[in-house]
Formats: C-alpha cells, structure tokens, sequence
C-alpha cells in the first residue's frame, strides 16, 4: 500500500467512525425525546456515511496490486514453469486393480 492509498483509507476510517457515532447519538436524543419519534436518520449522516464508504473503495483500489490473468490456460502454464502441474491429482491416481492377482494372494493366505 502507499502513502496515498493508506492516507486515504484511514482518513474514511476516521469518517465512517464519525458516522457512526452521529448515528449512535441521534438515536440517543431520539430515546429522550418523546415527541417526533418517527424521525429518521438525518441526510448529512447518510451523506457522511456514502462518501467513507465511497473514499475506502477508493483508498482499496488506490493501493492494490497489479493485476493477475484469470485466465485457466495462462494459470496452468504459470504453474507448470514453477515444476508444478495442476492435474498432479489426476496424474497420481492408481491404476486398475488386478483382480485376478489379487484372488491368487487371497487365496494362498487362506491355505
Ligand atoms: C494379473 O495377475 C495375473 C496373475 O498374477 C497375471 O497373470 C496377469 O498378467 C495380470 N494382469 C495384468 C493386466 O497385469
């Protein structure tokens, strides 16, 4: 993350806590008093709310990685210049059982 992104982040961080306190509060005058109770949140709170919100995503964005391919094919050949195969369970399966085989040694433990 940089300088920026992280500036940004915690400045939203900041904002979306002061929101929420405004928040906390007004319900808390609301509870004393009786005589409006179906107020509700005021716009400045909701507008604060919106903009931290707006300003983390911006902040996240600002301080991402590059991008990587998600792409399967371009994954798998990342993977296989590493040495390692994506189909490494398909390849380490065991093979067909002989039954036959395994009859013999049945039976020769039985005897
Ligand atoms: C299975 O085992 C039998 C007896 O050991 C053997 O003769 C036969 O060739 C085996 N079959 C395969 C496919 O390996």
């Amino acid at each position: 993350m940089s300088f920026v992104s992280t500036t940004v982040t915690v400045l939203s961080l900041l904002l979306l806590f002061h929101a929420g306190y405004s928040a906390y509060e007004f319900s808390h005058y609301l509870k004393h008093l009786t005589v409006n109770s179906d107020a509700t949140v005021p716009l400045d709170i909701i507008a604060e709310t919106i903009v931290a919100t707006a300003l983390f995503a911006f902040g996240q964005v600002l301080g991402a990685k590059q991008l990587e391919p998600v792409s399967f094919a371009k994954w798998a050949k990342g993977l296989e210049r590493e040495g390692k195969s994506p189909f490494a369970f398909l390849e380490r399966r065991p093979g067909y059982m002989n039954v036959t085989k395994l009859r013999d040694e049945y039976a020769s433990a039985k005897k």
